[in-house]
């Protein structure tokens, strides 16, 4: 059996999947690739449950996860101990092969992933934030030896759930890459929420009203301005132009959000409040469109050394432009895949695809070398 020894930073949504899937998948594994994920330590913020030798059972497993849904800590587990450094935890792990997933949502990891990195660890991150700080440390991370120049290390990271969840976004890019179709534009809806108001404006209804039903039913953030203002669209789009080699950082990314900045400063309630004020503006742009023969989709666009994120008019027989409801959709077009793009879409977010993506990230992971 093929041991990979597994580290996990962050068990919220996409981490407790992940460890669920990976108990539920124990023996198509086992039978099918002869892998045997055994993990060593799990973390949360302040946290972690630490078996550097053994590794943690399954009951161990389904223990942790009983306490993080009901909102405890690890440290009511039998094992568990306070955390405020992860590079001390690989320290503690130092079992060579180690595959380190980052399912957080902040930068403060990435000096344990730069540390695993020199330890030998692989790492698969379904974390964005770390790809999106600046560009030497996304060179550090993903590129062989760290340098500018060098190529994408697949080898020892992998990233695909940075980009549309689990479809294969990232793996899409790379392939044309890898086989020298130079790309001319990538074009794609990142966001399910901002899908849902883009196809209740074009149904005619007013903004206001698609953002207030889509807060009350949990469709949003808790904070709708986080959808709204298109900087985590603004991530994705920078990590596609990175792994294209583009040398740039997310101030570069010119992001249009959907309200303007002088509601910044409200409350939720008073920002709600003051939507419909916006309403005859949006009407107007879809107006505009329609006469063209076009629709308008909130979308990021990469192509000739830019890159923009906002509300973007596209054909309404495009693969865009006939998208509806939270679909995420991404066209590549390159020499072969023009003028019909090469298209990828389906589910772009929810816990369960997420984590199935980081899954396939880490089986693909446990037989490359090193
Ligand atoms: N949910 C999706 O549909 C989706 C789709 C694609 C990508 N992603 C990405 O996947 C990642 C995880 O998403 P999620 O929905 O699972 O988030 P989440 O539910 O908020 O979970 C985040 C986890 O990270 C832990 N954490 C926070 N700061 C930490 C630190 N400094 N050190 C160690 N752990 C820390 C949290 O600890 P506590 O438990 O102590 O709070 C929590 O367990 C995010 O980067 C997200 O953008 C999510």
């Amino acid at each position: 059996m093929n041991e990979l020894p597994v580290v996990l930073f962050g068990v919220g949504g996409v981490g407790q999947a992940l460890v669920r899937q990976i108990v539920e998948n124990r023996e198509r594994h086992a039978r099918q690739y002869g892998l045997w994920i055994r993990f060593l330590a799990l973390c949360d913020s302040r946290s972690a449950v630490v078996e550097p030798m053994e590794g943690l059972n399954d009951a161990q497993l389904l223990d942790i996860l009983d306490i993080k849904t009901r909102g405890g800590s690890l440290l009511e587990h039998p094992l568990g101990g306070t955390q405020d450094d992860l590079s001390a935890i690989l320290d503690i792990v130092g079992l060579p092969g180690t595959l380190v997933v980052d399912c957080t949502a902040t930068e403060e990891t990435v000096p344990a992933l730069l540390f695993g990195l020199e330890r030998g660890y692989k790492l698969v991150l379904a974390n964005k934030k770390p790809l999106t700080v600046e560009q030497e440390v996304y060179d550090r991370l993903v590129r062989a030896g760290g340098t500018e120049e060098a190529p994408l290390d697949l080898a020892r990271v992998r990233w695909e759930t940075t980009v549309g969840a689990g479809l294969p976004v990232i793996a899409t890019l790379n392939r044309l890459l890898a086989s020298g179709d130079p790309i001319q534009r990538i074009s794609g809806t990142f966001s399910g929420t901002l899908g849902y108001v883009m196809t209740g404006l074009q149904a005619g209804r007013p903004f206001s009203q698609i953002v207030q039903e889509a807060y009350e039913q949990g469709y949003t953030e808790p904070d709708p301005r986080d959808d709204l203002g298109g900087v985590d669209v603004a991530r994705k789009a920078l990590i596609l132009a990175r792994g294209m080699g583009w040398r740039l950082d997310l101030s570069d990314v010119e992001v249009a959000g959907l309200y303007p900045p002088e509601l910044d400063e409200l409350s939720v309630e008073e920002f709600l409040a003051r939507l419909p004020a916006l309403d005859a503006s949006f009407q107007e742009q879809v107006t505009a469109a329609a006469q063209e023969g076009q629709v308008l989709r909130y979308a990021a666009t990469i192509q000739d050394g830019r890159c923009r994120v906002g509300l973007t008019p596209v054909d309404r027989d495009s693969p865009l432009g006939r998208l509806t409801g939270t679909d995420n959709l991404v066209e590549f077009t390159s020499r072969w895949y023009s003028p019909n793009p090469l298209v990828i879409q389906g589910r772009g977010a929810g816990v369960d695809a997420t984590a199935a993506g980081v899954l396939s990230d880490l089986v693909e992971l446990a037989f490359t070398g090193r």
